[in-house]
């Protein structure tokens, strides 16, 4: 009986060894999360994967909800793009909406495969993500009330401005407030929030890329918006995890729509008058 179990137990001590020095030889470790296309049932034989893309969908025309017809539906040109670089790769999409702010570490704890919200890759954000090729263009401009006159920085000393938290306009703001006097700067979540702070006088100005200002003030004709002269431009690219396989298929697509007119049937879609 003694003997039995001495054996039965080096048996099992033998293959928990065989099965610990199997896993660590790889040096492969599995991941766990979107990167490896987890999301429940997926990558079965002749399944269609899906790939999960964070965004922030507060950003009209890049992405925001319609609810046009009846149901909530996130859209928009990063969505389009999004979709058919996906079906290009033989993937599905599917959107999450968070906030801005949430997206970089989104892809660093691998809750998402790819990030599209209008973002510029800045040298901050690529230390903790990496980014596609440019694909799209946008300008900063000064959103404010009409009759409030206000069209540059310098009129905004002892003033209010809002901005999207963790973007490069709330950036641009704070560098803004080293030279404008008194300048005092909010940090909110949505650019709706954000809008409405302007809209009723809270704030006195807001820092928007120049197609979503056109858009908000389209919607809100008290409301006006200028580029901000000084300002670069910022390039919108697509986010992956550091190492992500996707980036180069990626670029590839991007390539393939820039060349195809694919990219401009979008440009024209979204941002035309
Ligand atoms: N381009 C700016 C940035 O990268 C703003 C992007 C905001 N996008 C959004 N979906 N709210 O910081």
């Amino acid at each position: 009986m003694k003997k039995r179990t001495s054996i039965l137990s080096l048996a099992v001590t033998s293959l928990l060894a065989a099965a610990m020095i199997a896993g660590c030889g790889t040096g492969n470790q599995p991941q766990t999360g979107a990167g490896q296309g987890q999301p429940a049932g997926q990558g079965q034989a002749g399944e269609k994967k899906t790939l999960i893309m964070a965004t922030s969908a507060d950003y009209k025309p890049y992405e925001y909800h319609d609810l046009t017809s009846g149901k909530d539906e996130i859209v928009g040109f990063d969505i389009d793009i999004a979709k058919y670089i996906a079906n290009e790769l033989g993937y599905e999409v599917q959107v999450t909406d968070m906030n801005f702010d949430g997206l970089v570490p989104a892809l660093q704890t691998n809750r998402a495969d790819f990030v599209m919200a209008g973002m510029t890759p800045t040298p901050e954000r690529q230390k903790n993500a990496e980014f596609s090729d440019i694909y799209y263009d946008a300008k900063n401009t000064l959103v404010s009330k009409k009759e409030s006159n206000i069209t540059k920085p310098e009129q905004l000393a002892g003033k209010k401005i809002a901005v999207q938290l963790g973007s490069i306009q709330e950036e641009a703001a704070k560098e803004m407030s080293k030279t404008v006097q008194g300048l005092q700067v909010t940090s909110l979540n949505k650019l709706g929030e954000i809008v409405e702070e302007v809209k009723t006088g809270r704030v006195d100005a807001a820092i928007i890329e120049d197609h979503v200002a056109k858009s908000f003030v389209e919607s809100n004709p008290g409301l006006q918006f200028t580029t901000l002269e000084t300002d670069e431009t910022n390039g919108s690219a697509i986010a992956f995890p550091k190492g992500s396989p996707h980036v180069a298929k990626f670029n590839e697509v991007i390539k393939k729509m820039k060349e195809n007119g694919e990219m401009d049937k979008l440009i024209q879609k979204w941002f035309a008058q």
